[in-house]
């Protein structure tokens, strides 16, 4: 039963069955990057590139999640989430991306798939979360189409190691930032800036996705749900200006990726440099991209007040749309943000939500990705009371919710993330977990948004957030804005 129950007032009741998880990713957790056999990805080149990353941080050790596979189980299970996403480094599976697989790479997942099993935790296996190997960006990366059928034999090696295991596949994550930061602004690795290379990658990622369905089709088993994820984001209008705007960002950088997924075109409305040269486009690539998915996954972070300027003409309260030239973004005073300068909107969430059932149609939608960095400390008491996560997280589950009482099939939801971890070009500053790491010791701890959530995802019911923060007391009293929410 969804709504409002009566044994909790306020409390919602999410439906039998809802998929309760967390989510990382290899780059981000693992470490251990000369181990085994694993090699170089484009992620280990570029945090070794000086200046790319905040204080020059890497992943080299990051959670140290290869050894502490102890440590990651036993954090999921006090958690009590039914669902647990983490991607496969393709790497230390295959290290040069096409030669003979790594047998230790693999038999790491396979141990981490079957000690989810064991407790009761279903494995959803993202294969392309931006690791690619070095050797194959060395051979032209994603502008080159041959990367794409790599990543189908890659993705029918994982189908044949892990199908007895996984009940999820992922495609790829976000192929908007795979494009936009990895070969547009070069904010990513592999830190390329140039436009038709950008145009390129989007049709070269999307035909990966398609090839590895097909792929994983073949090889992963007929109980294997395979989807795709994807980070629609909201651009909202916040004056005259912004209409038009808000239209072509959404067709560049949303619908680029959705429709050609769920429609089998390349969107209208899109300007002509963004879109991938026709001459790549060969025949049946479309059918490919465009074959159906049990699922479609939907990050979501924030929401994006814009209009088109630059930093010449910035009005009070305008930043530059940081990786979208040409765009600027009003952060209004009445919105909270996160330390990033994030809009927390949870009603845009919900608004993607519903635009999504329109056009995903019957497909189910899951939030694969979703939760804010918080400047997060341990207290003297030993706590990490985190509650501007537990308000944010709260504000989105309550979207959700809201969404599936609409009648909207969202089957279930991945706090990003189970721990603190290497955030990409911030690296390390930016804290997104819902336990604390110790980087050094690599000490794991559980925060107040652990506990919140956790026992959310173990009842189903999410009550209201001043019921929240009455059974989390802190140390200290709650912060006015948490509390306030
Ligand atoms: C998403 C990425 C994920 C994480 C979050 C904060 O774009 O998929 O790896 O870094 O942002």
């Amino acid at each position: 039963m969804n709504g409002f129950t009566p044994e909790r007032p306020g409390a919602r009741q999410f439906p039998d069955g809802f998929l309760w998880g967390t989510g990382t990713s290899a780059y981000q957790i693992e470490g251990a990057v000369n181990d085994d056999g694993r090699a170089p990805s484009i992620w280990d080149v570029y945090t070794h590139t000086p200046g790319a990353i905040h204080n020059g941080d890497t992943g080299d050790v990051a959670c140290d999640s290869y050894h502490r596979l102890d440590d990651d189980i036993e954090m999921l299970v006090g958690l009590g989430v039914n669902a647990y996403r983490f991607s496969v480094s393709w790497p230390r599976v295959q290290p040069s991306g096409d030669g003979p697989v790594n047998q230790s790479g693999l038999d790491y997942y396979r141990e981490l798939a079957t000690r989810l099993r064991e407790n009761g935790i279903v494995p959803v296996a993202t294969l392309y979360h931006w690791d690619l190997p070095q050797a194959l960006s060395d051979r032209g990366g994603w502008p080159n189409r041959d990367t794409a059928q790599l990543l189908a034999e890659y993705a029918a090696l994982m189908g044949d190691a892990l199908g007895d295991l996984v009940g999820m596949w992922i495609t790829v994550n976000e192929p908007l930032q795979v494009v936009n930061q990895g070969y547009r602004t070069g904010t990513h690795a592999p830190g390329v800036r140039d436009d038709a290379a950008a145009a390129a990658a989007t049709h070269h990622i999307l035909l990966a996705h398609g090839l590895a369905l097909q792929a994983l089709r073949a090889t992963a088993g007929s109980d294997a749900k395979i989807g795709i994820t994807v980070d629609p984001n909201p651009y909202l209008a916040y004056d005259e200006d912004g209409h038009p705007a808000a239209d072509i960002l959404d067709a560049e950088y949303n619908r680029m990726y959705l429709d050609p997924v769920l429609q089998g075109r390349y969107p209208i409305g899109a300007r002509a440099h963004t879109l991938p040269p026709q001459a790549l486009i060969r025949s049946g690539d479309m059918d490919l991209i465009s074959a159906p998915i049990d699922f479609l996954g939907i990050n979501y972070y924030r929401a994006h007040y814009i209009r088109r300027g630059d930093w010449s003409d910035l009005r009070l309260g305008e930043v530059p749309l940081a990786g979208h030239p040409g765009f600027v973004e009003y952060l209004p005073p009445d919105v909270d943000r996160t330390i990033m300068n994030w809009l927390i909107v949870p009603d845009a969430l919900y608004g993607q939500l519903v635009r999504l059932r329109g056009e995903a149609g019957s497909v189910p939608l899951y939030v694969t990705e979703n939760g804010c960095a918080v400047d997060d400390y341990v207290n003297p008491e030993g706590t990490v009371d985190d509650y501007e996560r537990v308000s944010y997280l709260h504000g989105h589950l309550d979207a959700i919710s809201r969404a599936i009482e609409d009648g909207i099939d969202v089957a279930g939801y991945f706090h990003w993330s189970l721990l603190d971890n290497f955030e990409w070009a911030q690296g390390y500053r930016r804290r997104f977990g819902l336990h604390y790491v110790e980087f050094g010791t690599g000490r794991r701890l559980p925060k107040r948004s652990a506990q919140f959530y956790g026992e959310v995802a173990r009842t189903g019911q999410l009550p209201t957030l001043e019921e929240a923060l009455r059974r989390h007391p802190s140390a200290d009293a709650a912060p006015a804005s948490a509390a306030a929410a």
